[in-house]
């Protein structure tokens, strides 16, 4: 899949089925985060943690799930990947490298052919919760600035019309 497609083709998933990605694959979208853009080159900021265990990941959708209680913050995913951050040599630059690392995350996914969706609910879960940060294993000093879901979506789920332009353009010459 070439670049452009693999951008038309990112959806955001919102169901997913008990059917676990494949070591490979991980390894090869946690690679693609690994190669994001990030601001200063500051890379030791920052960490990534792929959480496939099924208590933890039931612990983070429950912890996720207090503003909207009921819901499933997590969907069902098997695989969440939690990026974690300290202070970057950029204070404040912090959130936008998350932006980055997971966007290549769930390009890559998509090439593969691994549904995904970018999850900021479950950051607010993770991040309030002690408990789950210590069973995550984050450094002193570091806090949850983004997360992932990821596994193969539950239902057909609808295809955006890829050739349309969501955000308003405007061309200053
Ligand atoms: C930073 C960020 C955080 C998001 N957090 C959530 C979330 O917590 N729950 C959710 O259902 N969708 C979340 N989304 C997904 C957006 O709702 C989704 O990208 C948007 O509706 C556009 O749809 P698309 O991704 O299918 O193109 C998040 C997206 C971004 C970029």
């Amino acid at each position: 899949m070439n670049t452009l497609d693999a951008i038309k083709a990112r959806r955001s998933v919102r169901g997913f089925t008990d059917r676990q990605i494949s070591d490979a694959d991980l390894e090869t979208i946690l690679f693609a985060g690994g190669q994001a853009a990030v601001g200063g080159a500051d890379f030791k900021s920052m960490k990534l943690y792929a959480v496939q265990d099924p208590e933890l990941l039931k612990s983070i959708d429950e912890a996720s799930a207090k503003r909207r209680p009921g819901s499933h913050p997590l969907y069902g995913a098997p695989t969440l990947v939690v990026l974690a951050s300290k202070e970057s040599i950029l204070p404040g630059i912090e959130l936008t490298n998350a932006g980055c690392v997971i966007e290549n995350m769930m390009l890559a996914a998509t090439d593969l052919g691994i549904d995904s969706i970018y999850l900021w609910m479950s950051m607010y879960g993770i991040n309030g919760d002690p408990d789950i940060i210590e069973k995550i294993g984050f450094p002193e000093g570091f806090t949850c600035v983004g997360t992932m879901a990821l596994g193969y979506a539950a239902k057909e789920f609808p295809k955006h019309r890829a050739d349309e332009q969501r955000i308003e353009v405007a061309y200053v010459r």
